[in-house]
Parts: structure tokens; sequence; C-alpha cells
């Protein structure tokens, strides 16, 4: 058991590492223009990265994962329920657009609550063949423990996690391990977020960031103005890979997603045929982790609720975030 986990996980290093033509294409379109036709979220290639060049981090992801997969196998549930995370939300705005409203935080923390609780309304559109796998209520929420505002000249944000240290005109996160940080920023281009996955639980640069007009809904920018940006890079910070594994018939590490060919974009309808090992069957775009325009998204699986708790149980790497 322990070996087969040491073996997925080092699969997983070393595919991640590979080129991706498709990714690498869409990380390097920084235009506004096609936002809406091709979406690109950098969290896995960073991650790659930084497990490239950092074994200690490399050794975290792969005991994070071995005991992930002992969690699912043995099949627990929270000992105390409901996680309830507490969340830091640093605000970085060049424009009075930019500096969002305490009242789009409180929305956007109300659509992770709705997502992650499997109570949005949207929810009544998962198709009867998904039913059966939906994560209904993921047994997480976030709650606001304060915001910090810091005015900036900064036009344009990078992947380089400037944002989160003072020292290059960010604002330093607010005890990581222990608080989930959220950064908003005006302007990144033509990504919309990126995130943290748990082997940098309590890092300098752990957590996610939004770009000014996908977080929240009022206000913010359609076909991504449901605040759905924040539920997808939160369910990277909780150990959610993309569904199609960001790789051509991937493995997101999740039994219950059907595999994928590659991410999906905009409105698909249901059913939607893809063949991966000579099976055709519909995927599961409408799954927060692919990349198709909020309105298009509404549902986690059981198998994406067991990774996320696996990290939020009191020995995951996310056990820190268990304060109220
Ligand atoms: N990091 C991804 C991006 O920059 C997030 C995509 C989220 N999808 C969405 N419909 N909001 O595009
Ligand atoms: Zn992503
Ligand atoms: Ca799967």
């Amino acid at each position: 058991m322990k070996k087969t986990v040491f073996y997925l996980a080092a699969a997983f290093v070393i595919s991640a590492c590979n080129h991706n033509p498709e990714t690498e294409t869409l990380a390097d379109d920084n235009s506004t223009t096609n936002v809406a036709a091709r979406r690109s979220c950098p969290s896995e290639e960073l991650r790659a990265e930084m497990l490239k060049n950092d074994a200690a981090a490399r050794e975290r992801f792969i005991n994070i994962e071995a005991g992930v997969q002992n969690f699912i196998a043995t099949g627990k549930v929270l000992s105390d329920g409901t996680v309830d995370i507490p969340v830091v939300v640093n605000v970085l705005y060049r424009t009075s657009a930019e500096n969002i409203s305490d009242a789009r935080i409180a929305e956007q923390i109300a659509v992770l609550n709705a997502d992650f609780g499997g109570t949005n309304t949207d929810a009544s559109k998962i198709p009867t063949e998904f039913s059966t796998v939906k994560a209904g209520d993921t047994k997480v929420r976030f709650h606001l423990i304060k915001t910090v505002r810091k005015s900036t000249t900064k036009t344009k944000w990078g992947t380089n996690d400037a944002m989160k240290k003072a020292s290059t005109g960010g604002i330093d996160a607010t005890s990581p391990a222990n608080y989930f940080n959220l950064w908003v920023v005006g302007n990144m281009g033509g990504i919309l977020g990126y995130a943290t996955f748990p082997e940098s639980a309590g890092l300098w640069n752990d957590g996610v960031v939004i770009a000014a007009p996908y977080f929240g809904k009022t206000g913010a920018t359609s076909p991504y103005n449901l605040g759905r940006t924040a539920t997808h890079e939160v369910g990277h910070y909780l150990n959610l890979r993309h569904i199609w594994g960001d790789a051509a018939c991937g493995n997101d590490l999740v039994a219950d997603t059907p595999t994928q060919t590659g991410a999906n974009y905009g409105k698909p309808t249901y059913p939607l045929y893809n063949t991966c090992s000579g099976t055709s069957r519909s995927v599961m775009f409408m799954n927060y982790m692919d990349y198709v325009d909020d309105a298009s998204m509404f549902m986690f699986s059981a198998g994406q609720k067991a990774r996320a708790q696996a990290v939020l149980t009191s020995s995951g790497a996310r056990s820190g975030l268990r304060i109220y």
C-alpha cells in the first residue's frame, strides 16, 4: 500500500515536470481579450517548479499524498464535523474599482460556503448520472477574520508571489499556518487566479491570489462573475487537482471523476463524450476543477470531498486551520 502510494506520488512529480504544450501556450497567453475563450491556471506549473527545486517540499508532497490515500482507504469522516476555515483577505489596489468593498468580500465568502456546502442553487443542474457521486456538503466552511488593504502603483502582477511580501510591494501573509490567506490584486493579465497546494502549508507564500475583476459577484467581469475562481483555487489549496489531471486523459487522483481528454472551456452541454483508454463516456465538465465559465461549474465530487477533508483532519497537512 505504502509503496503504491509512493510510486503514484512519484509518478505525478515526474509527469508534472513534463512539458505540456497546451498549458504552456495558455500560461504564456497574457492577453485579456481572449480570456473568455481559454483559461489558464498556473498552480500546477508553479508547483512542479517548486517540487523540482526543493527536496524537502517533494518529501512533504509525497507524505501528504500517502496520508490522503490512507484517509480515503479507511473512509473516516472528520472527527469534529465541519471545519470552519478562518480567512484573511489581503487587498492590493491601485484604482477604487480594485479596492473591492467589504460587501463584495462577504459575497465571495458566501459563494465559497455555498459551493463547499453543496447549497449553491445551480446544484439542481447536476446531471442524474453524476448526482450519485456529488459531494453535497464537503463539511468545509469559511469565515472572514480580517481584511488588510494597501494601495499600490503597480498596474500588473505576475505569478511570482510579489503580492505576498511587503518587501516586494505586497502584503505579508497573516499566520499562514493558521489562516487561509487570500490576496486580491488588480490585474494578472489572462490569469484569473492561482493557488498553493498543501505542501506549501504555513509557508510565507501559502494561499490563493485572485484578480479583482473575478472576485465576488457584484461588479465582477462576465463570464467569471459568480465567484467561482475562488472556489476553483481553494480546491487546489485543499489538494484538488484539475479534473483532467493536467495531461491528455490524465489522472486527478479522484476515482469518481471520469477521465477527460483535456480541459473544457466556455459553456459545454451535457452529455459531452470523451474517449480515454478506449472508453467513451460523458465527462464531468461542470466540476469546479475544470476551466468552464462560472455559470457552467456547480459541483465537487465525493472523491474530491474526501481529498479535501483528508488534509483538514487533525493529522492532515492543513490541520493548522482547525482553530475557531
Ligand atoms: N486559475 C484559473 C485561471 O486563471 C482559474 C479558472 C477558474 N475558472 C472559472 N470559471 N472561474 O483561469
Ligand atoms: Zn487551477
Ligand atoms: Ca478521475
